[in-house]
């Protein structure tokens, strides 16, 4: 059996994991709001017409921050649509997803969701087709405790705490030519640092989430992200990353490797932020909000180009509903490897999306709500990657690719809670046919470990998934083959699986 060796040492440190890795995304597309985790009609909806059973589910998820209102749809969206009297709140065709926004759900009910979630929520103001001024309305409107307009507009609307606000992106994708306002980076730089300028007059303690790329394969990627802090550097504390992966074909091996671009991805996004760090002889580091990734299978369907008669797009469509594997999930689980890994610099990031959109949380309107096999590596990182992230050195058997070269089989993270000591490893084995035995030197752990447990993801199918009919098919199992010696931990892992391993 090939085996693969990881050394711990609690001395070698990454940095703290922050809460923040652990957010979602809610945007107004598709069933994630409407349908989804909002439903009035619904057995379980509460006097809100939020779905108690998906709350408990996002709970149990254990987000952290929730970004709203969008993504592409923010483009398009006026905030102030979706305050006030609901039978005062116009109906709009939201471009972005050629669908109908009823605008039943806005910036005050989702704060009120996000309070019976636990969570945090980070707001994008729209900067595709309005400014600063609109961003200065809604900071006025959520953040300010009362005496001014907008404020008082909120009280009387039955708000009167402020929403207090920290987290605040500066608009969505500017660099992608589907969205509204797309921008030249130049342009976008400017109006982003104006906004951001002008928003930390009222608050100089916001925290200013500036447009990255949407995604490494831009053709302008790297020099956009130096354009932008250039101008942004001393106004804004994260650049923000997006992606998403797909397999192309049956090309399953890429696509198991698809942790390794995101580790491209993200140190080169390092490089550039320091660059301009050095450029301007700042003492401040910009560090990075991975507000948008995923497995989406996007190249599968064209639903959004099929709503095409503008007479009758519809409220809540289904889509962007992925139904999610086993394979997907162990893809998924190697993502949130490679965020933990670079815990020191990647200080917040959002999974999107929370609810039936491209979500490990499904819902029927009138009837279940379950979860996806991505809920799980999601919940168990959440719950698990406490404390402090470990620099790792791990040797391993490679296998070659055709998008990424030659590649560790296994790849893994631990973490360490400084309070209780406890270790956690989290693995994957990308072979798609060898069990792989990770042996663990823990020899530095001097003796702590007396006890190690381990649950994998695996299955005998790998395309095997959680649907409506059968909600509970996959789930994570119990791995039996953890062994324990003196400095040693063994564990086996099957092939196409995520796993994570805790000691005592
Ligand atoms: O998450 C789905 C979409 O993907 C978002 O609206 C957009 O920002 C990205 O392209």
């Amino acid at each position: 059996m090939p085996r693969a060796h990881l050394t711990i040492d609690p001395h070698f440190t990454v940095g703290p994991i922050d809460r923040r890795l652990f957010g979602s995304f809610v945007e107004h597309l598709g069933r994630c709001v409407y349908d989804g985790i909002y439903e009035p009609g619904h057995p379980s909806a509460d006097d809100e017409g939020f779905r108690a059973d998906v709350i408990d589910l996002v709970r149990e998820l254990g987000v952290s921050t929730i970004r709203y209102p969008g993504g592409n749809f923010v483009s398009g969206y006026r905030w102030e649509d979706g305050v006030g009297p609901r039978e005062e709140r116009p109906r709009r065709l939201d471009l972005a997803w050629h669908s109908t926004e009823t605008n039943e759900i806005g910036l005050d009910e989702f704060a009120s969701c996000m309070k019976k979630v636990d969570g945090e929520l980070m707001y994008a103001v729209n900067l595709g087709t309005r400014g600063v001024l609109e961003a200065l309305d809604v900071l006025e409107y959520a953040n300010i405790r009362s005496g001014t307009r907008l404020s008082d507009q909120r009280a009387a609307n039955g708000h009167p705490e402020p929403h207090d606000i920290r987290m605040w992106c500066l608009g969505n994708e500017m660099d992608g030519p589907w969205q509204l306002g797309y921008s030249t980076a130049e342009n976008y730089a400017r109006l982003a640092a104006t906004t951001a300028r002008a928003m930390r007059q009222i608050d100089p303690d916001l925290e200013l989430v500036v447009c990255g790329s949407s995604g490494a394969g831009m053709p302008t990627f790297g020099e956009w992200e130096r354009v932008v802090l250039e101008h942004t550097y001393d106004n804004v504390d994260y650049i923000s990353c997006h992606a998403y992966y797909e397999p192309e074909g049956d090309d399953l091996a890429s696509f198991l490797a698809s942790g390794v671009d995101m580790d491209r991805f993200i140190d080169a996004v390092v490089a550039t932020a320091d660059h301009v760090k050095a450029i301007r002889r700042s003492e401040k580091t910009i560090n990075i909000s991975f507000d948008e990734w995923n497995v989406w299978y996007q190249s599968r369907y064209n639903e959004v180009d099929k709503i095409t008669d503008v007479a009758d797009w519809p409220v809540a469509p289904r889509l962007l509903e992925d139904r999610y594997t086993v394979l997907d999930a162990v893809v998924f689980g190697s993502l949130m490897i490679s965020l933990i890994r670079h815990a020191d610099r990647v200080t917040s990031a959002s999974l999107a999306q929370l609810v039936n959109v491209i979500a490990p949380i499904m819902t029927e309107p009138g009837g279940p709500a379950w979860r996806q096999t991505t809920f799980y590596p999601f919940s168990l990182t959440a719950q698990l990657a406490r404390g402090v992230a470990l620099e790792l050195k791990l040797d391993s058997p490679t296998y070659t690719t055709v998008k990424f070269g030659e590649v560790p089989v296994v790849d893994a993270v631990a973490t360490i809670d400084p309070d209780s000591g406890a270790v956690t490893v989290f693995a994957v084995n990308r072979s798609l046919t060898d069990d792989v035995t990770l042996d663990i030197d823990s020899a530095a752990l001097a003796g702590s470990v007396s006890s190690a447990t381990a649950t994998s993801i695996f299955d005998d199918d790998i395309h095997a998934a959680n649907t409506l009919e059968q909600p509970d098919r996959v789930r994570p199992k119990t791995n039996d083959s953890v062994t324990l010696g003196d400095g040693a931990i063994a564990v086996t892992l099957p092939p196409c699986s995520w796993t994570v391993l805790t000691t005592e």
